[in-house]
Order: C-alpha cells, then structure tokens, then sequence
C-alpha cells in the first residue's frame, strides 16, 4: 500500500495509473475508520482498478472549532484497516498541504439542497465539505467517488456539485451500515460514554415507530415529528437539534407525507452530535 503525504507524490502515481488505463476509485474519509468505510473500500474495489482513501479531517467543515479540536484520531489504526481492506494508496495530507495559502477565499453554496437538516443548523458546514471534495477530486480524479448514506444530504449535495460543476465521475451512495442495536455507525460513537451509547439506541428505535406511524396513515409531517420528538425526549439526555421528512431529491420540506421521503434527524448526546436518516416509499 502507497502511504502519500504531499499533491506532487499523489499526482505522479495517479498519472502512472491513468497511463496504464487503470479505473480509480475513492473513499474520502475522516478517519477513525470504522466498518462503515470499510464498506466503501469493499464497494471501490468491486467497481474500480485501484483504490484511494484519503484521511483528513477537514478544518474547513466545522462550524464548532472544539467539535475539530475533538475529532477523534488514530492514524497508525486507520493505515493498518486500509491495508487489510486492500487500499492501494492512502492520501494523508495536512492542512498545510490542502490549503498551503490558509482558508481560500472561495464559497461554495447550493442554497436550495443546504436550506433544511444539517445545511440550517450547521452553517458553512457544507461549503466546507464541496471546498475539501472538490479539491480532492481534481488531485485524484476518480472515475467513481463513494460515500455514505447516513450523511444523506452530503451525498446529494456532492452528486449534485459534480453535475453542475461536470466532474467526470460517478458518486455512489454507499448504504448505512449499524451496529448490532441498529445505532448507524459513526466515528463519533466512540465519544458517547456507556449511559449516552445506551441512549443513542432510541435513534434507530425511532426509525421504527416512524414506520409504523407511515403504515398506519399518518400523513400531517407536524404531528409525526412530535411523535418522533416524544419518543426521543423520554431520555432526559437526548437534546434534538431537528427531525424532518424531506423529498428525497430536492430535499425540500415535505408539506404532507405520501410518496418518497427522507425523515433525517439530529441530535445530542450530551456533547456529541449524531445523525441518522431512512428512506421511507409511501404509497
Ligand atoms: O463524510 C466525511 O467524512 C467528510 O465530510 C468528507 C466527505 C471526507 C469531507 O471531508
């Protein structure tokens, strides 16, 4: 496995393997890899000639400066899970390597996919997130991109970007994958202490009674979120940060619950912030 910590040793590999006609797929990560990006990898190699994952915890996606002083790392584990999962390259730069002249000064915004879930209550949160992807694909250039589903909106704003912007790639949303209580797998989960972890099951609990509220005909979005907000505050630890059923393209508010939604959610656990999300087909 190829360990790559500047652009110039990154772009001379890429370039060997695109003259050898090789297909390029990547997994942008974090870090702190974990089952869930492990699967990324495993679709990447199914897809493509060589795989690059990239750790970076990305300075430019914060709107909490404690939240990125927080993030968990662990790079000698992480190089050491790409190697079994059969990375080919692992791009590890600093942040003096992504953004050698300090924050560019270039917002990136699609005001109607940013308007509703994390884009409201995150604010500059994804134009962090199109400024370190974008970078990153024109460094890589990928034939396919992979990223996880439970960041939903992530997923469509990047599929998005890459339309409008014409990236020849193709993004593919890689399904959550859950623990065994059905908690969605997030690098954050290690931050949660026993009491907040037994909690954080209420989420994915939630994700059923809303099921069952959809199949029973509920249709008025107001009182399913107050069911859902109930059920969720019966833990006094639980703070929501919000819980909504978007159209699963435009990400628009659903004004009444028939066809495809996304009920997405976000919430505290003491000081950690998880989201989780499922799609709902009603007929
Ligand atoms: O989903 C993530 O881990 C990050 O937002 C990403 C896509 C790697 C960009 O920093």
């Amino acid at each position: 496995m190829i360990v790559c910590k500047t652009k110039e040793e990154l772009k001379t590999r890429i370039s060997l393997w695109k003259k050898e006609g090789k297909t390029i797929g990547f997994a942008p990560t974090m870090g702190y890899l974990h089952s869930g990006h492990i699967s990324l990898i495993e679709q990447s190699k199914a897809k493509a000639d060589k795989t690059i994952v990239s750790l970076f915890v990305n300075p430019t996606q914060f709107n909490d400066p404690e939240d990125y002083l927080k993030y968990p790392l662990d790079m000698e584990g992480d190089l050491k899970k790409c190697k079994e999962a059969g990375v080919d390259l692992v791009f590890i730069p600093t942040k003096e390597v992504v953004y050698p002249d300090g924050t560019p000064d270039l917002i990136m915004k699609q005001p109607a996919l940013q308007k509703n879930l994390c884009g409201r209550t995150r604010p500059n949160h994804f134009e962090g997130v199109m400024l370190v992807v974008s970078k990153l694909f024109h460094l890589l250039n990928p034939d396919f991109a992979f990223f996880g589903l439970k960041d939903y909106q992530q997923f469509r704003i990047i599929e998005e970007m890459v339309h409008i912007l014409d990236f020849p790639i193709q993004v593919i949303g890689v399904p959550t994958l859950r623990e065994r209580d059905g908690l969605a797998m997030s690098s954050r989960n290690v931050r949660l202490t026993e009491k907040e972890r037994e909690n954080a099951s209420l989420i994915p609990r939630m994700f059923t009674l809303a099921g069952k509220l959809l199949v029973g005909g509920e249709k008025n979005p107001k009182v399913f979120h107050e069911i859902l907000a109930d059920f969720l505050l019966s833990s006094p630890e639980v703070k929501i940060d919000y819980i909504e059923s978007v159209d699963p393209h435009t990400l628009q508010e659903k004004l009444t619950l028939d066809g495809e939604l996304v009920l997405a959610i976000a919430v505290f656990l003491g000081k950690t912030r998880l989201i989780d999300n499922q799609r709902f087909s009603k007929i």
